[in-house]
């Protein structure tokens, strides 16, 4: 299988670590679908064509575990949560969650989603009428975690949302860090990296610890702890570090990602004034309120800049999978202990599979039966996202609350930030666009 010799990564190591996502564009762009990279012991393989990636993830999924780099130093923030962990345990923690993002209990969530989108904007730009420049990415960060605790632990975050917003930042960054060094370090060494992930790590235990004791001793009048993600795991019988582990998880899983996406979607509508027009018209004739589901005939503009944003800009940018035992893919024979790396933002930017790939155009997704084998930003197969109709639904919520009443514009002298490739794809130094109160034109 072609490949970067050692030579090659030694000399392309800065370029690695600065800037993960070109380096992958640079790799499939000299090797092809099937990459080869020079380590020690089983092989690990970059996979580029959509069909190995849905064998993988998919078809063979049983036969392919998440024993990776990635996820152990994702694990050493959320232990083995559902995103981190593992069969047999995995199926088990999927069973009791998924209630909690059912299509009954997403449409009963959409007020408290909808409430933490209008505190957020309220706060940060009022119903003024005047023109500033506003870093949006911020705006996503406090939506997303606000987001989160009011539909999913029922809980009003704001009181820690700094705290939380900035452990979950540096846990992302640590992870990130220990994710990519190449030896893998004891975690009772006393490293930098160590010491200060154990600290992060206790700020978010005490946090989410003081969540769980305050609704331990909160029943609703059926006895139970309600119907929401934190009171279907308190009455599951999980004791308290199961418990935060999940809450953990879903606090980083559930806001990076959103939030990430978010501004990017932001700044594609103000880079592309006719399709944020466009939204707004489509807005204009539903006045009503929108709820998490059912966008695709409602809204039909709205979701497909959606889905159009999280095809250029997929916050998951990699994901990573350990071959349990012999497996056959892209024709070639690996080994048990194989290491699959499938990266949406590559998959995404196929020109075999999407004309024009890099161009923003939202109407390739207004067509149904559209083939979108190389699409996947929520993952595929078992393993799929949890929260993808939330996160979807939270989107088309965002950009409806936004736009009825602002206008997005690219500042003066405009240049876009660069995508760094972080637990999630964000925006490098943040998002600062121009914002208008659409009632001052
Ligand atoms: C899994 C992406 C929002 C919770 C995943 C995976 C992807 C993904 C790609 C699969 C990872 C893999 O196979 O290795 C995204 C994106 C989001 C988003 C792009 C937003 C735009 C959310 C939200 C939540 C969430 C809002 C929860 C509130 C999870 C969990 C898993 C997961 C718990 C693990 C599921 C399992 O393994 O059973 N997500 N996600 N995600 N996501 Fe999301």
């Amino acid at each position: 299988v072609p490949g970067p010799t050692s030579l090659d990564m030694a000399r392309a190591f800065r370029s690695v670590r600065a800037d993960p996502l070109s380096f992958l564009v640079d790799v499939a762009d000299r090797y092809g679908d099937l990459v080869s990279f020079p380590v020690p012991g089983p092989p690990a393989l970059l996979l580029n064509d959509p069909a190995d990636a849905r064998h993988v993830l998919q078809t063979a999924a049983r036969g392919w575990g998440k024993q990776t780099v990635q996820y152990a130093a994702l694990a050493r923030v959320t232990g083995p949560g559902l995103l981190a962990s593992s069969e047999p345990s995995w199926i088990e923690h999927r069973r009791l969650a998924a209630p909690a993002f059912h299509h009954e209990r997403l449409l009963a969530v959409g007020e408290q989603v909808a409430a933490a989108v209008d505190a957020a904007v309220t706060a940060r730009l009022g119903r003024g009428t005047g023109t500033e420049v506003v870093d949006v990415a911020a705006l996503t960060h406090r939506i997303g975690l606000d987001a989160v605790g009011r539909a999913l632990f029922s809980t009003d975050l704001s009181g820690h949302a700094q705290h939380l917003l900035d452990a979950t930042s540096r846990a992302a960054e640590l992870v990130v860090r220990l994710g990519r060094s190449i030896l893998p370090t004891a975690p009772w060494l006393p490293t930098r990296t160590n010491v200060r992930l154990r600290a992060t790590r206790r700020r978010l235990d005490s946090i989410t610890g003081e969540i769980i004791a305050e609704r331990r001793g909160r029943r609703s009048p059926r006895g139970d702890h309600g119907d929401d993600l934190l009171g279907l795991l308190l009455d599951s019988g999980l004791d308290d570090t199961a418990v935060r582990d999940e809450l953990v998880t879903m606090v980083i899983a559930g806001h990076e990602t959103v939030a990430g996406a978010l501004s990017w979607t932001l700044m594609l509508l103000a880079e592309h004034q006719d399709a944020q027009d466009r939204l707004r018209a489509e807005l204009d004739a539903h006045p009503g309120p929108v709820s998490l589901l059912g966008h695709r005939e409602t809204l039909p503009w709205t979701r497909a800049v959606v889905d159009e944003s999280l095809r250029l800009f997929p916050p998951a940018w990699a994901l990573s999978r350990r071959s349990l035992g012999p497996d056959v893919v892209g024709g070639r024979e690996v080994p048990a202990g194989t290491l699959a790396i499938i990266s949406p933002w590559l998959l995404h930017r196929r020109g075999e599979s999407w004309p024009t790939p890099l161009s923003f155009r939202p109407e390739r997704f207004l067509d149904p039966a559209a083939a979108r084998s190389a699409y996947l930003p929520f993952g595929q197969g078992p393993r799929l996202c949890i929260g993808r109709e939330f996160a979807l639904g939270e989107m088309v919520l965002v950009l409806s609350r936004l736009l009825r009443e602002h206008r997005l514009e690219v500042p003066a002298g405009w240049s876009r930030p660069v995508a760094q490739a972080q637990v999630a794809v964000h925006p490098q130094g943040g998002m600062p666009l121009l914002v208008t109160g659409v009632g001052s034109e």
